[in-house]
């Protein structure tokens, strides 16, 4: 039985992978062994199979006895603790939720319903760090994955809406409390039907922004309007979420020095945990919309494609229809109005789900194969 080693299992991503793996009886298999940054020798949480107390997370011996860690701790874990444990000369799998190897010569990232072929010709090359995507991108090839597998993508732009929880959970708590406070302000005019709208609106912008609104962790006010702008400034003008959309894809899909183009602007807006994606997409040749949707369609388990009309749309194509769910909904696909070549398309996924979590619970599964 493979000897795994969980660690960061209690934010939120690892979180969600507890309770995905616990659902699908996933420690019945494995010899898991959790470990912490604080609480060294408790009890180990209740997966419904038996565990040793809790060990540090920081100690590279009991890791070096692991046959794979699987980290959701973050980037400055994996900083401190990856390259020592390598150097220490374990030969382990590596699986890791965060950022900061996915783009080494030496890492996979993981996402096999689109590049389980990439996974298999790594671990036969003896690859043994294996990343999970940036949650966009996971999500957007979830979604158009037929229509890459077809080759038929020439260049795409992706532009974001995307959910607070990409930020992390004090985020989520402070975009909650940014509703909570503009909606406060204005409690006694909303409850008279008679008040003027335009002095809830002046109210309500003079509470966003005031002194008192609550930002520190977004840094401006979300509720209410968005942030145009994710993670820090590349050289070239763009955003780093921005620069992986391109970078990531082309790299999990194996496309090596034939890259395809694929650029837009990320956004955040105030949903809780579902990204949102809407694209232009460029195709090498002027395809049928039916054959679009087929091929969109047919590609994995989880894509569903969204009739173009407003009731399928406003019912299935939402991040309150999605979240916390699987599937991975494709809609609003249409012809451009500059010709037959040029694809809309717009989708919405769980960015704890497939974007985070799954991808890492199936290269777990697959290691047990
Ligand atoms: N970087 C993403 C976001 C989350 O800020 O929404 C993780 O991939």
């Amino acid at each position: 039985m493979l000897k795994v080693g969980f660690v960061g299992w209690r934010g939120m991503v690892g979180s969600v992978l507890m309770h995905r793996m616990r659902e699908a009886n996933d420690f019945a298999g494995i010899e898991p062994i959790f470990f912490t940054t604080s609480q060294v020798g408790q009890p180990g949480p209740d997966v419904g199979v038996e565990v040793p107390p809790l060990k540090d997370a920081f100690d590279i011996e009991a890791l070096k006895a692991l046959d794979v860690v699987v980290t959701c701790q973050g980037g400055d874990y994996t900083e401190k603790v990856y390259q020592p444990l390598r150097e220490s000369g374990w030969k382990g799998y590596w699986l890791d939720a965060a950022s900061t190897l996915r783009m080494s010569d030496d890492a996979t990232i993981v996402l096999d319903p689109v590049n389980r072929h990439v996974i298999d010709a790594q671990l036969a090359r003896g690859t043994r760090t294996f990343v999970g995507g940036n949650c966009t991108v996971s999500l957007m090839l979830m979604g158009l994955g037929g229509l890459f597998e077809a080759d038929l993508i020439e260049w795409m732009t992706s532009m974001t809406y995307q959910a607070a929880s990409g930020s992390g959970a004090k985020h989520m708590r402070e975009l909650l409390n940014q509703m909570g406070s503009l909606r406060d302000a204005v409690a006694t005019e909303l409850a008279d039907p008679a008040s003027a709208i335009l002095d809830i609106d002046r109210k309500v912008s003079a509470a966003m922004r005031g002194d008192g609104f609550p930002i520190d962790n977004f840094g401006a006010p979300l509720a209410g309007g968005l942030l145009p702008w994710i993670d820090k400034p590349m050289e070239n003008g763009q955003s780093k979420e921005e620069w992986k959309g391109g970078v990531e894809t082309n790299k999990i899909l194996g496309h090596g020095d034939n890259p395809i183009p694929i650029d837009g602007l990320c956004v955040r807006i105030g949903a809780m945990r579902s990204h949102s994606q809407a694209f232009t997409i460029k195709l090498k040749k002027d395809v049928p919309i039916d054959e679009i949707e087929d091929r969109i369609a047919r590609h994995n388990d989880w894509v569903k494609v969204i009739p173009n009309d407003k009731e399928a749309t406003l019912r299935e194509l939402t991040p309150a229809a999605v979240t916390g769910t699987m599937n991975v909904p494709v809609g609003r696909l249409r012809k451009l109005a500059m010709g037959g070549e040029y694809l809309t398309a717009f989708s919405v996924g769980d960015q704890l789900l497939w974007g985070a979590a799954e991808p890492l619970k199936r290269m777990l599964a697959i290691l047990r194969e």
